[in-house]
């Protein structure tokens, strides 16, 4: 299949790229790199030493013969993407390309606006670019489980039937989000039900839970195709800090009772899921809903288990509680349905003894990156202002307007075929 990763130089494009890549699928990637300048943004970084994208493509080329396409520019340009769609003619988009950290869309208001904009904006234009120049192609977009809140009743994968004044019928299950950032993914679920109705597109929205592990078959190859590990404050996940903060010693930092419950999965069932996705693709107009997450755990579970491997490994690990920074239930009913990709063949990687193993071993080998003043929360929901002070030097991310304008290298707004053609350039010279 001709495949699209928008945000294939991200945590999970990334892997899912190569995965779909070394399956035999032909792969192109689009992206504007921004996530590498939110970190500068931040004045934070991955424990792993990610490698620019174009060395990372030319050793994947290297080492397996497969080439993966490049087109480098922003989603939020409809010139840029359009022909970018034309260009590749793909059979499937997997749609990666967001701002996806809940902590950054809460900074204050630039930060929320911008979230809204890039993610909205962004998938509006893939809707409208599909419609035009490939309409039955299928969209595969990245929700999250975020999205329906942590509601008092069992969470059903994307629609419930209920019984109305003896009536009956099957609605979308309602959506409770807990940030602007998962605000946009309930915006662009409404926007891509709406395509699939009026323009009879196909799309299936994957409410994916928390992803932890960086290493796929294909990453492991080559220290040069390392993943990322955010353990920030802002980008990091949960599972993630609690391996970095026992690797150095300090105490796992629980918001509140650590009672909050989610759904978590393996970044090698990431890309599983994404390739079951493609290869069964939704009917024409059907606007298909899969919860995509293997495991349920809280907080507290998480910080006791990493302690618990943590004192195999020789280490003293201790679990402090901190106040929540964020507005959210800190013990509740959760019981969420993720049935539909396990029917159409995924076999979930466990979080095992050994796989905690692995992550605590990252974070112990990259031990002398790990910056301790990254992990304690700045961003605090209650507040519409957080004076999380860029690092000096950083670039402005989203300064000066940028949420309206093309951000990325190569994405001329307003002459999207330069753009495109500017981008594919760049990719064939990466490949000398
Ligand atoms: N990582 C998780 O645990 C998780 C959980 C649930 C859902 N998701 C969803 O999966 C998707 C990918 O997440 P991730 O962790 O890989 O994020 P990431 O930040 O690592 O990657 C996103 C990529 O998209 C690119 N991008 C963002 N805006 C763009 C734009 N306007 N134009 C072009 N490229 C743009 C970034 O440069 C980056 O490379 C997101 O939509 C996220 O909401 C992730």
């Amino acid at each position: 299949m001709r495949i699209a990763v928008l945000g294939g130089d991200g945590y999970c494009g990334w892997a899912t790229a190569l995965y779909l890549s070394n399956r035999g699928h032909s792969v192109a990637i689009v992206d504007n790199f921004i996530r590498r300048q939110w970190d500068f943004e931040l004045g934070v970084q991955t424990l792993t030493p990610i490698r620019p994208l174009s060395e990372r493509l030319k050793i994947w080329k290297e080492l397996t013969g497969q080439h993966i396409d490049l087109f480098v520019g922003d989603v939020m340009d409809y010139d840029f993407l359009s022909t970018t769609i034309q260009a590749i003619e793909p059979d499937a988009v997997v749609h990666f390309a967001e701002q996806r950290a809940a902590p950054y869309s809460m900074i204050d208001r630039k930060h929320a606006v911008f979230t809204q904009v890039n993610n909205v904006v962004g998938t509006l234009n893939l809707l409208f670019a599909l419609r035009e120049f490939q309409p039955d192609c299928h969209l595969i977009k990245l929700g999250t489980m975020g999205e329906y809140g942590t509601p008092n009743i069992d969470i059903e994968e994307g629609y419930i039937t209920i019984e109305h004044n003896g009536r009956t019928d099957t609605v979308p299950y309602p959506k409770q989000p807990g940030s602007f950032y998962h605000l946009s993914k309930v915006h662009d679920s409404h926007n891509i039900m709406f395509t699939c109705k009026i323009w009879g597109l196909r799309a299936t929205d994957l409410n994916q839970g928390v992803v932890y592990g960086t290493t796929t078959d294909e990453v492991s190859m080559d220290e040069a195709l390392i993943n990322r590990f955010d353990y920030d404050e802002v980008f990091g996940t949960v599972l993630n800090r609690f391996c970095v903060q026992a690797a150095i010693g300090t105490p796992l930092t629980v918001y509140g009772k650590g009672g909050q419950t989610r759904g978590f999965l393996d970044i090698r069932d990431t890309v599983r899921c994404v390739e079951i996705a493609c290869l069964n693709p939704a009917a024409k107009g059907e606007f298909r809903v899969f919860n995509q997450f293997t495991e349920q755990f809280s907080v507290l579970d998480l910080a006791h288990m990493v302690q618990a491997e943590g004192k195999k490994l020789g280490l003293s690990v201790e679990v402090d509680h901190i106040p929540d920074p964020r507005v959210e239930a800190e013990e509740h009913y959760y019981n969420a349905k993720h049935s539909k990709l396990i029917e159409l063949g995924l076999q979930p990687h466990l979080l095992s003894d050994s796989l905690l193993d692995s992550l605590m071993n990252i974070a112990l080998k990259y031990r002398d990156r790990i910056d301790s003043a990254m992990m304690m929360p700045q961003v605090n929901w209650r507040q519409a202002r957080n004076d999380r002070q860029p690092q000096v030097g950083a670039a402005a991310a989203v300064s000066g307007g940028a949420q309206f304008e093309t951000v990325g290298v190569g994405a001329e707004k307003g002459n999207g075929n330069r753009a495109a053609k500017t981008a594919k350039l760049g990719a064939d010279h990466s490949k000398r």
